[in-house]
């Protein structure tokens, strides 16, 4: 056993941990794509330009022609929870 065998790089503590980082923020990156369950806004023309929770209710209060389901929640927000189409052109309301 001389030192000419020694292999060139070998495993350490330091080679463990930095694999350990990587691995978790690939898992991280992995997970928070999956946490956003809420069913987006389309991206059509129409989500494109409704602005206003008036204009959304038009057509998801209880006569439109998709009415919010039942026990849906009355909160004004809706793209706090259901994501806006990219390229959307509203006020953040
Ligand atoms: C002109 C009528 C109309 C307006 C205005 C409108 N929507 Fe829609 N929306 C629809 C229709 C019809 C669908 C279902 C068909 C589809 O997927 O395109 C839909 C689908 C959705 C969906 C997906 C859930 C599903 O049923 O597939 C969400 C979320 C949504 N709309 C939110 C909104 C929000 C928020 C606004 C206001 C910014 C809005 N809509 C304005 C007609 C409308
Ligand atoms: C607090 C969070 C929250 C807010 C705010 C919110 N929604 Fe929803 N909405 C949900 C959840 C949760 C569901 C049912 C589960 C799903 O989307 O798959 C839902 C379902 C819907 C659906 C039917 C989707 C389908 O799967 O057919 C429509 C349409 C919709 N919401 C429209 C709106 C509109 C319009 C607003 C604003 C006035 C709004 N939502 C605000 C959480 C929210």
């Amino acid at each position: 056993m001389d030192e000419q065998h020694k292999p060139a790089w070998q495993m350490n503590r330091r080679d463990i941990l930095f694999l350990g980082i990587i691995a978790a923020v690939i898992l991280l990156l992995v997970l928070g794509t999956t946490e956003r369950t809420t069913r987006p806004v389309p991206d059509d023309d129409v989500h494109l330009h409704s602005t206003s929770r008036a204009a959304c209710m038009q057509c998801h209060g209880p006569q439109g022609v998709r009415p919010q389901p039942a026990g849906h929640t009355r909160a004004d927000q809706c793209f706090q929870c259901h994501q806006q189409p990219e390229g959307w052109q509203g006020l953040s309301r």
